[in-house]
């Protein structure tokens, strides 16, 4: 085996692949007649959950993510199951205090994941710390669990390969199993990639994964010169759901590596039923609505505006609702003039949400922050943490004069809420992991219990008042 490295898959295609094309509309019952097959393939891991699979169960498919977890974990026998978390952010959208963080980690191992995969949307490696010590902790006393830290990659001045190199060092040193770059928007083109995994590789012994979306046409050829470069794990998803938005296939990067010191040793055959399984879904799909063929193609805007996809299509509606799609250009100019503002961040959930939105309004008012959003003095003040650079001294004098800012980890600042959640929702609790669905998405969470209360009370859900959220028992 002398000079041999097989290349490590982990298989997108139950969590970021249909989040990517579909929504994340992918219900339990389709995933779990082929995971028996899935299990035999010999994939490095399958991530399964995230913020918007979680999101997505409890509001359109009136599923418990709890209960999907666990069906996943009963199937996959011999597969190490991953999820991806938002650090401080958790699954949701604002930060948590550390014993939700906790409570969170310790859930998720027990009803069975294996990696957690750890991001921030500012790359503020003390906002992480909590969810790395968390699964650490876990793994001292029970043997399972493997905190990954990834780091959102974009693009800018201050992200020079030092920067790169440096961080890496600091997840080493912060007690991370291995070391993700995340290229949500697919703009890590492929010498790029050659130039940073190995001056990453060559800086820290944590095996480092890569992970890349088609959107921008690059991606199969990314991994290939990131393998070449020596990367240990790439994220592909099986064809019926790779490419556009989503993922390099699976199938494709498998072939490219065969007879090479990479070869996985998968075997194609048992790739392709899994593809026979998945490829119907993908019809029906394509022919209800649900994958929009816009979202297959190259969109090569991304590279040229360094915006998410799915930042796009968020803004592209939000113009449709003021009737002001004429704008749209006028607000691709804003989003970096805005970033800018707030100290150059990476573009990912919800920095992504934050700076679309912001500049979305600095188009429509016809005056930047005439009106700034919640989230907009939120980050201003500090409370998503530290960014790569300065804030603009004054779009912070505009938006909050006067008001203290913070230099601290933000969760440092937040009371411990389990208590104080559980209180709040304790007649819809029959399971400890609610309290952590209700403080994730409080409404969408109280929706679901009501809903599940009415189906286990036999109640007709065609007579329920989904409208009001009103389910009569
Ligand atoms: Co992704």
């Amino acid at each position: 085996m002398e000079g041999k490295k097989p290349i490590k898959i982990m298989e997108t295609v139950l969590r970021d692949a249909h989040q990517s094309l579909i929504a994340t509309r992918m219900p339990t019952d389709m995933m779990l007649p082929i995971i028996d097959k899935m299990d035999k393939v010999g994939y490095h891991a399958v991530e399964c959950w995230g913020g918007a699979t979680f999101d997505a169960s409890l509001r359109f498919l009136k599923e418990d993510p709890w209960d999907r977890l666990r069906k996943l974990r009963d199937g996959f026998k011999n597969t190490k199951l991953q999820m991806l978390f938002r650090g401080q952010n958790i699954l949701g959208y604002r930060p948590y205090a550390d014993d939700v963080v906790d409570s969170f980690v310790e859930k998720s191992i027990a009803n069975g994941i294996d990696i957690i995969r750890i991001f921030d949307c500012l790359n503020d490696l003390r906002n992480l710390q909590a969810a790395v010590n968390a699964t650490n902790k876990i793994k001292a006393r029970e043997g399972r669990g493997h905190a990954q830290v990834a780091l959102s990659y974009t693009l800018g001045d201050a992200y020079t390969m030092e920067y790169w190199v440096s961080m890496a060092k600091k997840i080493e040193e912060m007690g991370a199993d291995s070391i993700c770059i995340k290229d949500m928007a697919g703009l890590l083109v492929p010498y790029k990639a050659s130039e940073m995994i190995g001056a990453m590789k060559a800086a820290t012994h944590l095996p480092i994964q890569l992970h890349t979306h088609y959107t921008s046409g690059v991606a199969s050829m990314t991994y290939l010169k990131a393998v070449e470069a020596g990367v240990d794990v790439i994220d592909c998803a099986m064809s019926p759901f790779a490419l556009g938005t989503s993922q390099p296939a699976t199938e494709v990067m498998v072939e490219t590596f065969k007879g090479t010191p990479y070869d996985t040793g998968f075997d194609q055959n048992l790739l392709a039923e899994i593809a026979d399984y998945f490829r119907p879904y993908r019809d029906e799909c394509l022919a209800n609505g649900l994958l929009n063929p816009k979202v297959m193609g190259v969109d090569i805007k991304t590279l040229l505006y360094q915006v998410p996809g799915g930042m796009l299509s968020n803004m592209v509606s939000q113009l449709k609702e003021q009737n002001a799609e004429d704008k749209y250009y006028d607000v691709l100019r804003e989003i970096p003039a805005v970033r800018k503002d707030l100290g150059e961040p990476p573009l990912v959930t919800p920095s992504s949400q934050i700076v679309g939105t912001q500049a979305v309004f600095n188009v429509l008012m016809g005056e930047r922050y005439k009106m700034a959003t919640k989230e907009t003095k939120a980050v201003l003040r500090g409370e998503y943490g530290q960014t790569i650079k300065p804030m603009s001294q004054e779009v912070i004098d505009k938006v909050i004069p006067g008001e203290e800012r913070i230099t601290c980890r933000p969760a440092d600042l937040i009371e411990n809420e389990m208590d104080k959640l559980e209180a709040e929702m304790k007649e819809w609790k029959q399971q400890d992991e609610d309290v952590l669905s209700y403080a994730l998405f409080p409404q969408v969470a109280t929706d679901f219990f009501k809903y599940r209360q009415a189906q286990q009370e036999k109640v007709d859900p065609a007579q329920a008042d989904t409208k009001n959220g009103a389910y009569p028992v």
